[in-house]
C-alpha cells in the first residue's frame, strides 16, 4: 500500500522546526516508517538549489526563475526521494511543499495561481498531500520569534507586507480545501500547540 504524504507549512516564527520532531516521533510511535524530508531541499541538487534561493548571492531574482528553481527542486525531490519512499510504504513528513509555492510566489511576489497550477501538474501529475497542517499565527508575533534567531535569509529579509500575504495565501487555500488541511494556532504555548497537533494526527490516523 502507498505510503501517506504529510506536509508541514507555517508563517515565519510558527515553531516548524520544533513541532516536525514531535509529529515524527508521533508517527514513528504509532508503528509507522517514516521518512522526513524538507523543501526547498532534500535531495544534493534540490539543496544546492535551496542554496541559491535563501542564499543572498542572486538578491534580485526575478519572481519567475525563484519560482522556476523552487519546482526544478520539487521535481528532483519526488523522483529521487518522495515517490520512491511512498511507494514502497513510508510515510513522508515534508517540511513544505506546493502550498509554500502557492502562498510565497503566489501571494507573496503575486505570480498568478494559474501558472503555478501549470507547474504543478507537470512535476507532480496527479500526487497531492494527503494531509497538510498549517501552523498558523499573526504575522507580527511570529517576526518577534524569528527576529531571535540568526543572520535572515533572503525570504526572512521581506517586510510584513509580505508575510501578510503569505499568511493569507495559505488561509485562503485551507478555507478552499478542507478535507486536506488543518490550521493549528501556533500563538499559544508549545504545550497547546502539541495538544492540537496530537488531536489532529489521532484523527488522521
Ligand atoms: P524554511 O523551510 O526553513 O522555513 O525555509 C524555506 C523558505 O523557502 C521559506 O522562507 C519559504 C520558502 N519557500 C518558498 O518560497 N517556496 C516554496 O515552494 C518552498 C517549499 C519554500
Amino acid at each position: 500500500m502507498r505510503g501517506q504524504f504529510i506536509t508541514l507549512e507555517g508563517s515565519e516564527g510558527a515553531g516548524k522546526t520544533t513541532n516536525l520532531g514531535f509529529i515524527n516521533d508521533y508517527l514513528v510511535n504509532a508503528g509507522l516508517e517514516v521518512l522526513q524530508t524538507r523543501e526547498p531541499g532534500g535531495t544534493p541538487l534540490s539543496e544546492n538549489i535551496r542554496e541559491i534561493l535563501l542564499g543572498h548571492e542572486y538578491d534580485g531574482m526575478s519572481p519567475d526563475t525563484e519560482l522556476l528553481l523552487v519546482f526544478a527542486a520539487r521535481a528532483e525531490h519526488l523522483n529521487n526521494k518522495i515517490i520512491p519512499a511512498l511507494e514502497q510504504g513510508v510515510t513522508v513528513l515534508c517540511d513544505r511543499f506546493t502550498d509554500a509555492t502557492y502562498a510565497y510566489q503566489g501571494a507573496g511576489r503575486g505570480i498568478p495561481t494559474e501558472k503555478i497550477a501549470i507547474l504543478e501538474n507537470w512535476v507532480q501529475g496527479t500526487l497531492r498531500p494527503d494531509l497538510t497542517i498549517f501552523l498558523d499565527l499573526p504575522v507580527e508575533t511570529g517576526m518577534k520569534r524569528a527576529g531571535e534567531r540568526s543572520e535572515p535569509d533572503r525570504f526572512e529579509k521581506e517586510q510584513i507586507e509580505f508575510f501578510e500575504r503569505v499568511r493569507q495565501g495559505y488561509l485562503e487555500r485551507t478555507r478552499k480545501e478542507p478535507g486536506r488541511y488543518r490550521v493549528v494556532d501556533a500563538s499559544v504555548s508549545l504545550e497547546e500547540v502539541r495538544q492540537q497537533l496530537h488531536k489532529v494526527l489521532d484523527e488522521f490516523i
